[in-house]
């Protein structure tokens, strides 16, 4: 049985390719404006990669704010289950996963079946989110993947007060130009995203396993903040921005089971 799941986020896109609960191809890409042609690329390239033609994709799952764009997917399923079903896959202890994209963060609570039972979602404005990092890395003239580490190499906090990304902008350029680190400033912008997340996460159980996905996964002073405030094991996935593309892989997966025994069970009558 092979299925794809594609995930079309607001800054970034991904397919997957799954036969039988493995991972056989997966390609990330810029969503950009033309989101069909994106969504074509990319699958076409982890069908390259696969070996296959799009004739042998069994079942198509969509995710991602983009899900509604598209005409080729059989079904479309929200992100909060997609990332719930691929961060469980990826770690089945996980109980809370954090999903922090370009536009939303989201924290969702799982049940020991990897059900989702609860979720906290900011999707009203940037601060906290992956976007408000690409605002000051701009603001201080780096790229979003050194951000991290020059942060991680602060030994002074300068805390940020503005939690709106417009305001906490203008006082980054103000700290610049009063001649403070950039490490510092950006250690002081991790802390201030970190303890959003932990403002959301407060409202649900901390319990088992924590797991998070999506693109600020990859940024290591996020992590290492969330790691110290979290008094529970953190699973970073080798590559968390496909954990979307992954669920919506597994959900297919389930819904060609379900139609094969359900073709079995009329066959019989
Ligand atoms: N190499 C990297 N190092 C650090 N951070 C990164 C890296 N690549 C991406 N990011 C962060 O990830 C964010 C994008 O995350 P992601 O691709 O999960 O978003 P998305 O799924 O398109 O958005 P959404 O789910 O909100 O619609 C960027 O804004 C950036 O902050
Ligand atoms: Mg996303």
């Amino acid at each position: 049985m092979i299925t794809a799941g594609i995930d079309i986020g607001s800054l970034s896109t991904e397919a997957l390719i799954m036969q039988d609960g493995r991972i056989l191809s997966y390609a990330i890409a810029k969503t950009g404006p033309k989101v069909k042609t994106v969504v074509k690329e990319v699958l076409d390239e982890t069908l390259d990669m696969a070996s296959l033609s799009s004739g042998g994709i069994d079942y198509v799952v969509a995710t991602g704010y983009g899900r509604v764009a598209l005409d080729i997917a059989d079904r479309t399923v929200t992100e909060i289950t997609c990332h719930a079903t691929g961060a469980y896959h990826l770690f089945p202890e996980t109980r809370l996963v954090i999903d922090i994209g370009g536009q939303d963060s989201k924290v969702i609570q799982l049940d020991s079946r990897g059900k989702v039972v609860d979720f906290v979602m900011n999707d009203k404005c940037a601060a906290g989110t992956g976007r408000f990092l690409e605002v000051m890395a701009d603001a201080l003239e780096l790229g979003i993947a050194e951000i991290g580490p020059l942060s991680l190499k602060s030994r002074k906090k300068v805390p940020i007060s503005s939690t709106c990304t417009v305001f906490a902008e203008s006082e980054v350029i103000s700290l610049i130009a009063e001649g403070c680190e950039r490490r510092d400033i950006l250690r002081g912008l991790h802390e201030a995203i970190a303890n959003r997340i932990i403002g959301m996460a407060s409202k649900l159980m901390w319990t088992g396993q924590v797991t998070m996905t999506g693109g600020v996964a990859k940024n290591t002073a996020i992590a290492h903040i969330l790691r110290k405030k979290i008094p529970l094991p953190l699973n970073i996935p080798e590559e968390p921005q496909i954990v979307g593309a992954l669920g919506a892989a597994f959900v297919a997966q389930k819904a060609v089971a379900t139609r094969s025994m359900r073709a079995m069970m009329f066959s019989r009558t």
